[in-house]
């Protein structure tokens, strides 16, 4: 799928006139679409996609997901509680933690959802509570430096996640002890990984590891999959990662006494070109150096250019086709908020509505209130119907969980 597979132009205005802006608008049939290909991609494994809702986590889009048969992986017992209210049977529900209480990690053993321990200690403290009465997955650092920037890179030495791959004697010893039953070994490296040979080398280390547990029922392989941010942007080759390593898992298996299924955990790869992030130009400022275009947003809505000089392709759809002129595109809080230097866009005037490709993953979910500000409107296209999934928040919102003080 390219870069741009954003809703025709017109459709983004109605969107806009139901609900106004800012508005997060996803379509159904993309994250479909780019399901679908996963599935195609690894058709030669028993494959699980246990969708990384940390990306989105609306409830509607989660109804979709269990509709579209997809597991669900989630970092915090709130996820775990969306996910359930959503209608997820907690057998579908993956849950990897960093750094939770372990009355945190209890309460979601009790739940019933799928364990993903990734420190020592805690295995540890998990087996003397529960033995083997609990089956768990291991989350293995596997020391290889993947992903797009050293925020969103999470296998490397340095890394907080995961239990090191030269740790696994000591793993065996706590298992054996306890009489721990494991049922998963899993990574995950980082985000924006462009290179499928990365995957492949952490498989290779887990393949490894995995001779050493004889109850494991899947390996994870977690995610990171890279989507194309611009319009020519390359991507992780999909189905040449999914075609490699379905050859690596069938070699594995057939060496078992029975076969283990193959976990991706996608976010991203499902979600960030169904979602376009519809704004509204305020003010279109000439300084002496540039023109600034102003939005009814910053990074109170949309934070990844900001924290991870992220790109997002900006279209002026109230006027596509007017003569593409250079602009600067900042938002409306009191920093520096800069979505886009220097871009060519079709000549924007006060009032015309820009949009913001690919803005599915880790909009709305890493959305503050800072200045005040409120969360946007949420809208769902499915089946080519308007479906407004979140109203947009009012002051009454903003101030709910504040007491008197009195
Ligand atoms: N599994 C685990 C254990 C993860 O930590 C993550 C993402 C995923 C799966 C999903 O990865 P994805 O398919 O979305 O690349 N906020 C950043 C990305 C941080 C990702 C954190 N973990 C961004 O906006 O790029």
């Amino acid at each position: 799928m390219s870069g741009d597979s954003s809703p025709s132009a017109k459709l983004l205005l109605e969107c806009v006139e139901h609900v106004s802006t800012p508005v997060y608008v996803y379509q159904a049939d993309v994250i479909e679409q780019q399901l679908q290909r996963l599935k195609d991609a690894f058709a030669g494994a028993d494959l699980r996609v246990m969708y990384a809702c940390k990306a989105l986590s609306t409830g509607a889009i989660l109804r979709l997901m269990n509709e579209l048969g997809t597991g669900l992986d989630t970092v915090s017992i709130q996820e775990v509680e969306l996910g359930l209210r959503a209608g997820f049977d907690p057998s579908r529900i993956l849950y990897t933690p960093s750094m939770v209480s372990f009355d945190e990690l209890s309460a979601v053993a009790k739940i019933g959802a799928q364990i993903n321990i990734d420190t020592i200690s805690v295995l540890e403290q998990f087996g003397s509570v529960f033995g083997g009465t609990i089956p768990v997955c291991i989350r293995i650092n596997p020391h290889i430096m993947a992903g797009g920037n050293e925020r969103i890179s999470t296998g490397h030495i340095d890394s907080k996640f995961g239990i090191s791959i030269h740790q696994m004697r000591h793993v065996e010893r706590i298992v054996t002890s306890h009489g721990m039953l494991i049922n998963g070994l899993h990574m995950h490296t980082g985000s924006d990984i462009l290179d499928a040979d990365v995957f492949l080398q952490g498989a290779e280390l887990l393949f490894d590891v995995a001779e050493s547990f004889p109850d494991l029922t899947f390996v994870d392989f977690g995610s990171g999959f890279k989507v194309p941010y611009k319009p020519d942007d390359i991507s992780t080759d999909i189905e040449e990662l999914g075609a490699k390593l379905c050859q690596r898992l069938k070699l594995f298996n057939e060496k078992r006494a029975s076969p283990v299924a193959l976990w991706i955990e996608p976010g991203k790869f499902l979600v960030s070109q169904a979602g376009t992030f519809l704004t509204r130009v305020n003010v279109v400022k000439q300084t002496t150096s540039t023109v600034f275009a102003g939005v009814d947003s910053g990074f109170n809505h949309l934070i990844r250019p900001m924290l991870y000089n992220s790109y997002h392709h900006i279209t002026n759809i109230s006027n596509p086709t007017g003569t593409p002129r250079v602009y600067s595109v900042v938002g409306y809080i009191c920093e520096t908020d800069t979505f886009a230097w220097d871009r060519k866009i079709a000549e924007i005037h006060q009032g015309d509505v820009l949009a913001f490709s690919n803005a599915g993953a880790y909009g709305f979910t890493m959305a503050s209130n800072y200045n005040g500000r409120l969360r946007p409107a949420e809208v769902l296209i499915r089946h080519g119907r308007i479906v407004p999934i979140r109203r947009r928040e009012t002051i009454d919102d903003l101030v709910r969980t504040e007491l008197d003080g009195e």
